[in-house]
């Protein structure tokens, strides 16, 4: 397995096809940290214009954390899951008190607050501040199995380890943010769930199960 040479496909795929989204405009952190937490239970689609009326609202940090709570669960009316939007008014109220506005850069500090995982912390760690640190959701898991013919069951809580230190054995130490990002775009336009579309895959001659054709056996997900 040529590891320079996946992610230099990856990478050079990611940054001619990714969608034009609005949390790609720059690497600020909080708009990063926002359109994660918003992404988690959320299709892109319905979340585009809920995160362009946040950021419109709540441009940063102190102006989330000096908002009333029911403004930010009206912006946050129609997405759902409203703890999420509470948990991160909490967060985002620590970040200001105690970090001065300053997302952490720090992974302890940045996966204590309320509400960021290790999903989040390494996504914000990777885009926002080009930290080579795995973000695995289930669409990595599912991209990962493949290119790499892993077995183990996505429905295991225990699974997501282990697939963050397969991430760290092949993340671009050079740009992190666009590995991890083609990772996150490849699963969402290419190596989808049912029929993923590997004769348009840029990392087809990297993937172990296109190659042994068990593509669409992976990833192994017990339905307990
Ligand atoms: N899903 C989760 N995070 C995403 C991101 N940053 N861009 C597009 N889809 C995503």
């Amino acid at each position: 397995f040529d590891i320079q040479a996946f992610q230099q496909d990856l990478i050079r795929w990611f940054k001619d096809e990714q969608r034009i989204l609005p949390w790609r405009e720059n690497q600020d952190p909080y708009r990063v940290w926002v359109s994660e937490i918003m992404l988690q239970q959320t299709k892109v689609d319905t979340v585009i214009p809920y995160f362009n009326h946040f950021m419109e609202k709540f441009p940063d940090p102190e102006s989330l954390a000096t908002a009333d709570e029911q403004e930010v669960l009206k912006a946050w009316e129609g997405l759902g899951y409203y703890s999420r939007a509470r948990n991160l008014q909490t967060a985002v109220r620590e970040v200001v008190e105690e970090y001065g506005g300053v997302v952490p850069h720090d992974p302890k500090e940045l996966g204590d607050l309320k509400g960021v995982g290790p999903y989040t912390k390494g996504a914000i760690l990777s885009i926002a501040y080009d930290t080579p640190e795995p973000a695995v959701d289930g669409n990595v898991m599912r991209v990962l199995s493949r290119i790499l013919h892993v077995e183990d069951d996505i429905a295991k809580p225990k699974t997501r380890k282990v697939f963050e230190e397969l991430v760290r054995g092949v993340i671009s130490t050079e740009d992190p943010s666009s590995f991890n990002q083609g990772m996150m775009e490849l699963g969402a336009l290419v190596c989808t769930p049912k029929t993923p579309s590997c004769m348009l895959c840029p990392v087809q001659e990297h993937c172990r199960a296109f190659n042994e054709g068990i593509e669409t056996t992976l990833p192994v997900k017990s339905s307990k």
